[in-house]
This record gives structure tokens, sequence and C-alpha cells, in this order.
């Protein structure tokens, strides 16, 4: 997805832009641009390819202005190609507009500028903002301070879309204006200097104070001030909030790779997202929620809405929340269940995970819930996303910034927030204390049993040499063994391409069995004692057919499987923070074993702000 840097201060702008830049390379993109201001005019570098491809291009050594703006693309209007990066410029090349979002009706608007003369040198939704702003700039007749900042705001007003944009104008050398709508973007505060980037960790490393824009604020940036205003032109007192967060922790600390860090993050993150929330000498404390015994009980059912690794946290959170509130829960993909109608009311409770907190159809779909009543509890990673200004109450993951684009951390941070949140559900509903009281003393053993299963890795690394030469492979489980087999086998899609296919173990003989013959890989996963027994038949039967097995368990199994890794026992609901690991890195050893890019795989982004 797009990333934007920026930078307003003393300092020469371009090492600290593409600084920028290259720690927003795990979003995913094709083409990256840069453009200062210098003796009051605009220079603009720009390239199709990598940072490194920008980096190496003649012009770039040229730019000394202290002033700048840039931006990684992830082409959706257009190829990827010089023409179509970023920035853009106006006609007259004295706007120039970087852009993350799209433009629904840049059409319309095209057609509108093309009447009144303006031409189009790119095929992006893009290059018609910074011809609108020109447009409404050269028709004021107002030559006030605030003329920029009127252009920019009528401009905006017309786009409709997902938009945040920084734009640079001649005549005004020595401000950048930036805004958002729907899309995320943040203003770091330096000392007599202003930063702007897409997300906190990306310049991390400048500062720890951060305004944090919300939907259609314009701010206006010098070196020495950062001023707000809204679409009326109304000022606003925005205050810097400090984030917390190790720039360090947004390193790679030594791994090889961001993904591996991450998996051996998690013991840590799990303990940070558990925090103060559990004890066991009284009750479950979830800060920023306050719900009564009466609320919760006209709740008659609950929906989980997510994408792709939050929506597996969720089918975890389902079982969960059925089995120790008792109440019906449902999980759906954000990008169906915005467009199917739910069946929701007020009585409704909807929970929306997502780790950025930007990604676009989980946003809809809880602008969708709102508007038919329902009550709305957003689990996100990041402090001040734009699904926690949407939704009626927001908890975090307290995992840190999570950079590699195949999501481990942020997935076993989710599951335990989930059943945090169960078990305050159920202590309000006064359900089974017994049973909520041995949930909570399993969540406190966590930390140090993940911590466990992280030490024997070398069996792991061993079959993944065997088999990463494979086209496909199967993942088998049953009940909440069946949603980490979901997650596994997103893991190794996404980072080692090869196919592999998620199955509840007793439908694997209504149909996928057909595709079991010799040497194909079933990964087996055993952590549920009621259900291990007919999972192992299963298995019998692909062995059987000549399959190679690899099973993850915690109980004893001494079945002909060609390996078994054990993992300590644990509550069952709590069973896929720990099963999930050997698999995660199980994809881990095969991407590095193929000599891929585990951080940036092929084709994905990390934040999908668009849908
Ligand atoms: C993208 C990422 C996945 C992530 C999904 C949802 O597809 O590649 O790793 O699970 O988006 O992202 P979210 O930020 O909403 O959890």
């Amino acid at each position: 997805m797009c990333g934007i840097v920026g930078y307003i201060g003393k300092k020469n702008a371009k090492p600290i832009l593409i600084n920028g830049l290259s720690r927003l390379e795990y979003r995913g993109y094709d083409s990256a641009g840069i453009a200062t201001i210098e003796d009051d005019k605009i220079e603009v570098v720009k390239s199709k390819g990598r940072v490194s491809t920008l980096e190496s291009i003649e012009d770039i050594k040229n730019l000394k202005g202290t002033i700048g703006i840039a931006h990684t693309r992830w082409a959706t209007h257009g190829k990827p190609s010089k023409e179509n990066s970023h920035p853009h410029f106006d006609n007259s090349k004295s706007f120039a507009v970087v852009h993350n979002g799209i433009i629904e009706n840049y059409i319309e608007l095209k057609k509108f500028l093309t009447n009144k003369d303006y031409k189009f040198y790119s095929e992006t939704d893009t290059e018609i903002i910074p011809n609108l702003i020109h447009y409404y700039y050269s028709n004021d007749l107002n030559d006030d301070s605030l003329k920029f900042l009127r252009a920019v705001t009528k401009a905006c007003s017309e786009l409709k879309g997902s938009f945040a944009l920084e734009i640079l104008s001649k005549f005004n050398p020595t401000e950048i204006i930036v805004v958002r709508h729907d899309s995320p973007l943040v203003i770091g505060k330096g000392d007599s200097e202003n930063y702007i980037s897409s997300d906190i960790p990306a310049i991390l490393s400048y500062t720890k104070d951060f305004y944090i824009l919300n939907d259609d604020e314009f701010g206006i940036l010098t070196s020495k001030t950062a001023n707000f205003y809204d679409s009326n032109l109304n000022k606003i007192n925005k205050k810097a909030v400090n984030i917390d967060w190790n720039s360090s922790s947004a390193e790679k600390d030594g791994y090889e790779d961001f993904m591996l860090k991450e998996i051996y993050e998690q013991p840590n993150s799990i303990r940070e997202t558990i925090g103060s929330r559990i004890s066991l000498d009284s009750k479950c404390y979830i800060e920023n929620i306050d719900f009564t015994k009466r609320f919760l009980k006209s709740i008659n059912k609950i929906y989980i809405v997510a994408c792709g690794t939050a929506m597996h946290a969720g089918l975890c959170g389902k079982v969960v929340l059925e089995d120790i509130c008792g109440i019906p829960t449902e999980v759906d993909i954000a990008s169906e269940f915005r467009y199917r109608n739910p069946i929701i009311d007020e009585k409704t409770l909807v929970i929306f995970i997502s780790q950025s907190g930007e990604t676009a159809d989980t946003i809809a779909a809880l602008k969708l819930s709102k508007s038919k009543g329902a009550t709305t509890i957003a689990i996100t990673n990041v402090v001040g996303s734009s699904i926690t200004r949407e939704a009626d109450y927001s908890i975090y993951t307290h995992a840190g910034p999570e950079i590699a684009v195949a999501s481990t951390k942020a997935y076993t941070a989710q599951v335990v927030l989930l059943a945090i949140l169960a078990i305050y559900f159920a202590e309000i509903l006064e359900i089974n204390s017994d049973k909520l009281l041995k949930l909570k003393k399993s969540i406190l053993e966590l930390p140090s049993l993940v911590k466990e299963v992280l030490k024997n890795t070398d069996d792991i690394k061993d079959f993944a040499k065997k088999v990463y030469k494979e086209k496909d492979m199967f993942f088998l489980g049953r009940g909440i063994d069946y949603t980490v087999a979901r997650e596994a086998s997103l893991k190794l899609k996404e980072i080692s391409y090869i196919h592999s296919e998620a199955y509840p173990a007793g439908e694997l003989k209504h149909g996928p069995i057909a595709l079991i013959e010799n040497d194909v890989t079933v990964v087996g996963i055993l952590t549920d004692s009621h259900l291990s027994k007919k999972t192992i038949s299963n298995l019998q039967e692909v062995i059987t057919r000549g399959a190679k097995t690899f099973i993850i368990t915690n109980q004893n199994v001494d079945n002909d499987f060609d390996n078994v890794i054990k993992i300590p026992k644990i509550n069952t609901l709590l069973s896929p923070i720990l099963s999930i690991i050997p698999l995660q890195l199980f994809s881990y050893y095969i991407s590095k074993e193929k000599g891929l890019d585990v951080d940036k795989p092929r084709n994905l982004a990390k934040s999908v702000t668009v849908e």
C-alpha cells in the first residue's frame, strides 16, 4: 500500500525522506518519488522500482531543500511507471501532491478540468488533485495568508473516496499542507521541525511526539509551527501525544528478518497485551469499557468482523465467547459482511479486529454496523488508527509495531485479547466463576509457555528443509485446531507461495482426499483431547495413501507420523496461541529455504487501505 513521508525544518530533507521511505517499504510498493522546495521552486525526482533505484538517479543528488514530501506507490490506477508515480504536479508546476488512497470520482473531475483546458500526463486518479487545487487557487481573488489552504479545502470538498495528502506550493515555499480522509497520516513534532508519515514507526527514530490527524482535518506545517483547521477553515487546538514505542522495536534487533523477530517477540507481546487486565484476585479490567450486566444481557448476538489473519483470530474468539459467555457468535470476512445486508440491530455487538486499524473493508463494515444501531468494539494494535475513531469502544493489543507483512505477534495478541474480553463479559454476567478462574490462570501462564515452544525449533527447520520444494500441502484439525489450520495455511501461502488448503479433518473424505497421493505433506494439529482420536483416524487415512505427516500436538501420540512437534498442554481455548508458533516458523523456514523475501512477499501489502 502507498506510503507517505514529509519533512520541514532546518536539515537537508532528502536523507530523512529516503530513510522514511525505506522504513515504509514493508507496506508493499512498486515505485517511489520525492519533491523538495529550493529557491521557491519545486523539484521532483521519481522512478519505477525500489527506493534504492530512486536513490541511484543522478538528479536526486542535486536535491538540497529543507522542505520535502515523498511517496512509495502501490499501483491502483495505472501501471507502475515513472509517469504514474508520485509526486504529481499541476500543469503549471505550482503544486506538487503525494496521495495515499483512491479518488472514486476522478473521471468526473478529470472531465471538469479537461473542459477548463487542463492536461493530464498520467493514468492516475491522483493527478486531478494538484490541478483542482490550482484551479481553485487561481480563481481566488483574495490574497490573504489562508489562500493556499482555501484552495486545498475546496479541492478536497470535491473528492470522493479516500485520501491522505501532502501538498507543496511554490507560492508558499515555507509550508506543507496535509490532510486525511479515511487514509492514515501522522505528524511528528520535532525541535523546530515537523515530520509527516503514513505510520509512526517510519519516523519514530526522529521523534516520539505525534499529532494525530482526524478525518477532514487540515494541517499547515512550517518548520516552527503546526496549525490545524477544519474544512471551514476554523482553527482546531491539537496537542501532541507521546507515543511510548521504543524506536529499536521498529528495527530488526539482530534478527535476519522482521518476521522472525516478531515471532520471537511473542512472549513479550502477549505479556504486554495481558498487562494488568487479568489478575487472580480481582475482576478482569478492560480500559475504556464499562459494560453493565443489563446491557450484556440485552445482547443476543455477537459478530466478529475482520480480514485475513485478524479474521482467523476472530475464529478463535468465537469459540471462547460461545464457550464461556454462551452468546451466539458469528465470524465474518469484512469484504463479505459489508455487502450482504447482515442482520444486525441495537441488540447486536460487533467486534472488529484489525492489526493496522486501517483496513478499508473492516472500516466500511464498522460504519455499516453503526448505521444499523449495533454497539461496536475495535480491537487494534495501532493507537489513533482510523478504526479507533469510528468504533464506540477501542481496545488495544500491545504487540508493538508489526513490520513483516505476514502477521504473527499481532495474531497471538488478538487471540489473547479476545479471551480476556470473553472473561470480562462472563464476569459481568456472573457466569461459572470456577471455569473463569482456571482460564485466567492459563492466560497468565502463556508468556512462559510460548517461550518454551520457541526453544525447540530444530525439528521444524529440518522438516521445512525436506519439503520446501513441494507444490501443495494440507492442514487438518477439528474444533479450535481447525481455526489454527486456517491461519497456518494462510501463513504458508503468503510467504512461501506454496498452494495449501486447510480443512476440518472430518471433511477430508468429502472431496479433498482425492488429492492425497504419495509424498503430499499433511500437517495435523491435535490439541483438543476430545477430538484428537478422530483427527488421528483422518490422518491415518492420508498415511495409507502415501502422505507425509507433520504433527503439532500436546497429546501423547504413538502413531506412524513422520514428524511430531510437542508443545506444552494448556486450556484448549488458548491452545491456538501455542500451536500456531511452530507453524509460523515452518512457513518462515520454507520461505528462507526458497530464498524468498520473507518480510515483503510478492503482491501483498501490510495495510490494505483500498477495497
Ligand atoms: C493484509 C495483510 C494481512 C492482514 C490483513 C488484515 O492482507 O497482509 O497480514 O491480516 O491485511 O489486516 P489488519 O491490519 O486489518 O489486521
